[in-house]
Parts: C-alpha cells; structure tokens; sequence
C-alpha cells in the first residue's frame, strides 16, 4: 500500500497543493498549528473512516470555502489506482473514476493504520470509542462488513423507533406486540453478524497485542482483551448467537417499552483490556495505558498485513515525542518497509528516523 500522490484544495488550513510522499519514511514537521494533523487527517479519509479526530465534515471545509477536493494517487492490490473525496453538503467519492455511493466503500480499498496520543480515549473513555475501534479495524479487513453495520443500525433505529411510539401511546396492541417480535428476529440477526464478527476479531488480535505490549513493556505484566458479549460462546455457531440475542430482546422488551429504546443489544457491548484480571482503565499507570493502546494499534496492523499480504499505511501523529528511545524503535522496527508518515515539530528527530523525505508545514503551506 502507497501514496503516490495526494492533492488538496479547500481542505482545513492547507493552501491548494500536491504532496508527493517517500515511499518509506516520511517526516512532516512544523510548530503547532501549521496543518501536520490536518495532512495526515485528510489523506486518512481514503481509508473510508471518519476523521480520526471525530471530526463533521463541515469542519473540515476551509473557513469561507464552500468545498473540500481531495485526490489521492495510490498503489493497491498490484496497481495504481485513484480515488477522489468531494464534500459540499455531502461526501462524493469515486473509485477509479466510478461514483461509490459513500465514502465507506473505500474501506479495504485503501489501507491504513493510526497512531495519534487522542487514542488513549480507547482505555479512559467509554465503550463507543471501542466499539468504534474494532469495527472500523475489521471493515479494512472485510470490507462487506460495512453493510452489516449499515444493517445492523438500520434494524435497530427501526425497533426504536417503533418502542418510542408505544411508549408515547402507554402500552401495544396485540399487533404491534406481534410486530415487535418480528424486529426482535430481524435485529437478532443482523445483531449476531456484528457481535461473530468482533469477538472473532478480538480472538484474532489478543496474541499479537500480548506479543507486542510484552516487547514494548519489558514483560512485567500481561495484556489480555476480550470481547464482552452476553450472547457469544467460542463454539457457538451464527444460528446460535442470533437465537441468544432474540431471546435477550424478549427478556427485554418490558424494559424497552418503556424506555422507548433498545437496551440490550451489540450497541451495548465493549472491549475489555486487563492486565491479567485487572482493568487497565483503573490499574494502569499512564505510562501502560499508553503501552496497550500502542500495542492494540500495533496489533490492528500487524493482522491487516497478515491478511491482505500488504503493508498497510501507518500514521503516526505526534506519538514519537512522548515515547522512549526505545519504544520508538520498536515501533519503527515493527513497520519497517511500510510507508509511515511522521508528524513531529522538531526536525532533528527526523535524523534518528532516517527519513526518505522530510517536509515542513508552515501556515498550511507544504515544503520539501
Ligand atoms: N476548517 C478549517 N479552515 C481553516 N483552518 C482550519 C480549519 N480547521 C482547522 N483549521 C486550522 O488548522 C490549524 C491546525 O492544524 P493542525 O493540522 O491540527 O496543526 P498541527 O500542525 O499542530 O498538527 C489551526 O490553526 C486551525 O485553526
Ligand atoms: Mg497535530
């Protein structure tokens, strides 16, 4: 997986340009506020993620423009390929020339991974952000994933909306209770897809992340994560998991009726990170936090090459400042021969790193 080239225009604070990336490591530093996340924020949109800021796409909309074009040049697959994002109102995104009906089509199109010290939301904040991890971590490995997302999300704002109606009333008729347990087996299914999908997910991921956090660590404690699901069992078959959710549905449904919403259901679930049986969240120094997001992070990469056979892009968004020596090293031992992007405001740690290229952001304008 390669950058060829990326050109922008309306995007945050960059002035129109064209940046032509190293086909190793790339280091882009400049002081604060010059436009290095936002370089690295706009090339990551072809992975077909949201922002990894969280980011609307409004926002990313230069002040006083109407629109946002991006094009990115990049090697895939054995073949170069081109993509474009247009935001006016909407995202517009196409593929090689042909129209994609959403930016999430780009999902294991383009690959890539990243790094950036927002990520220790992953261990404080709650279980969304997880979620979020997880499933944008395995739509860049199946990509067909993103429909079971879209129907999963679809079945339940469905269910809830018809909950909130009889909420509204004071209580269902005999043809809506009936109703209800048709959503029930429809949600139960589309529910059984993601909740397989995550824990095998999980499943594959906690060796390499234990590997990974012990070399970074030194071996003091050991990294374990889990998917916490009321429903899955490792020998339970798809049918299995589905019949689970529908029945935590009906045992639900008192409850649901009259919260006017869903309360059980893969929208609920979380990943678990511990050090042995204790919560990273709440036992681990600052330091380790830091450790197991980089080594989850490391992880999601090391099993994205491992599957597609091709290294994917690696961002790393002003992570190397905070880590050790040697901590650094692992990291740039770990994707050595993939393209990394480097984001730093001091030139001289791009000596250490022995750069291909190293560029540098003034006020949005780009230099080599
Ligand atoms: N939509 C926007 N239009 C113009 N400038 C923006 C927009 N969004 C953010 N910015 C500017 O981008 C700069 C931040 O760029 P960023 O890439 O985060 O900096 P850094 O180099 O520190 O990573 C800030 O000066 C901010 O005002
Ligand atoms: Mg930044």
């Amino acid at each position: 997986m390669l950058v060829r080239e990326l050109t922008f225009r309306g995007f945050r604070n960059l002035h129109p340009g064209h940046w032509q990336p190293d086909t190793g490591v790339n280091i882009l530093y400049g002081e604060n506020g010059q436009g290095k996340t936002n370089l690295l924020e706009a090339c990551w949109l072809f992975t077909g993620g949201r922002s990894f800021r969280g980011a609307r796409d409004s926002e990313m909309v230069t002040f006083g423009q109407e629109q946002v074009n991006l094009k990115l040049d990049f090697f895939a697959g054995g073949r170069d390929q081109q993509a474009e994002i247009n935001i006016r109102t909407r995202r517009q995104v196409s593929l090689n020339g042909v129209a994609l009906p959403s930016a999430a089509r780009l999902a294991g199109v383009f690959r890539g991974v990243v790094f950036s010290p927002a990520h220790l939301s992953l261990i404080k904040d709650g279980p969304e952000g997880r979620r979020h991890f997880v499933d944008s971590a395995y739509c860049q490995l199946k990509p067909a994933y993103v429909g079971a997302l879209t129907e999963f999300q679809k079945a339940l704002a469905q269910r809830n909306a018809f909950l909130k109606k009889i909420k509204e009333q004071g209580c269902a008729s005999r043809d809506e209770e009936e109703l209800l347990s048709l959503w029930d087996h429809t949600l139960a299914a589309a529910a059984a897809r993601l909740t397989i999908a995550r824990s095998q997910y999980i499943l594959h991921l906690q060796p390499l992340a234990a590997d990974i956090y012990n070399g970074l660590s030194g071996g003091r404690e050991q990294l374990s994560l889990s998917w916490e699901s009321p429903v899955y069992t490792q020998d339970a078959t798809p049918a299995d998991v589905a019949r689970n959710w529908e029945q935590q549905l009906q045992a639900a449904r008192h409850a649901d009726k009259s919260a006017g919403f869903t309360t059980v259901g893969p929208h609920r679930e979380d990943l678990s990170l511990c050090f042995g049986d204790k919560p990273v969240r709440v036992y681990g120094s600052q330091g380790q936090q830091r450790s197991a997001v980089l080594a989850l992070k490391l992880a999601e990469a090391s099993l994205l090459q491992r599957v597609t056979e091709e290294p994917p892009v690696a961002f790393l968004d002003d992570v190397m400042s905070e880590l050790d020596v040697s901590r650094q090293d692992y990291i740039l031992n770990h994707i050595d021969g993939w393209q990394v992007f480097i984001t730093c405001c001091e030139p001289s740690s791009a000596l250490r790193m022995q750069a291909g290229k190293v560029f540098e952001i003034k006020q949005g304008v780009l230099k080599e």
